[in-house]
């Protein structure tokens, strides 16, 4: 148990890495916060920053919730813990990172919305989730070019898939269950967002061009 503390406190503190802010303060010398969306995510940063500063902070966000829900590593050595054990664990470590990401201790408990982490969770459990969820996010930012809208239906797709059960075995009720937790903590995070679809006005951000032959 003082090693499971530990890691709930190692899971928060690398969550609250706050990736944009950081990063728009050490190399524009501006609060991410204050532009764009208003939001210290990848996204935003891409849209106020660049493609290279946005990937930048992408990867490092998403590598924070890998890192996270990795920290059962730290447990698996005693080797006391059933699976199921180990995959509560993990999601507890994911989602106090994405807690992390949401309310950071470095950035005066102002973060992002915690998309990429969460990315980065279900890749360090399930890549194969992982997978499909981002097919999922790329049609719909392609489609239609917002961003918000992919990140709602991939997190509703987590879920979903593991239900319906597309990966071939019954699923651990505790991974569907948290699925849909996970998919209501993104629909909380982006009620701005969904306020502004509603209404049409939504920004439209161009992450992916498509070459025209
Ligand atoms: O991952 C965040 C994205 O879904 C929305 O970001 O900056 O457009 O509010 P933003």
């Amino acid at each position: 148990t003082l090693l499971f503390c530990v890691a709930l406190l190692l899971a928060y503190l690398l969550g609250s890495i706050p990736t944009a802010v950081w990063y728009g303060r050490t190399f524009f010398n501006i609060d991410i916060r204050q532009h764009g969306s208003g939001n210290a995510g990848a996204t935003n940063t891409f849209r106020v920053l660049g493609k290279r500063a946005g990937t930048i902070v992408m990867l490092v966000d998403v590598l924070k919730g890998f890192g996270a829900a990795s920290l059962t590593f730290l447990l698996r050595r005693e080797g006391t813990m059933t699976e199921t054990e180990l995959l509560a664990c993990a999601l507890i470590f994911g989602f106090v990172a994405v807690l992390g990401h949401l309310y950071p201790v470095f950035a005066n408990f102002r973060g992002g919305k915690g998309v990429a982490t969460l990315l980065g969770m279900v890749l360090a459990i399930r890549p194969d989730v992982a997978a499909v969820c981002i097919g999922v996010w790329l049609l719909v930012v392609i489609a239609s070019q917002y961003v918000s809208l992919g990140s709602l239906l991939a997190a509703l797709a987590f879920p979903v898939l593991l239900l319906l059960r597309v990966f071939g075995q019954p699923e651990n009720p505790l991974l569907i269950g948290f699925g849909f937790l996970v998919f209501l903590m993104v629909v909380i995070t982006h009620k701005k967002n969904i306020g502004r679809l509603l209404q049409g006005n939504e920004s439209r951000t161009v992450l992916i061009k498509m070459k025209k032959t």
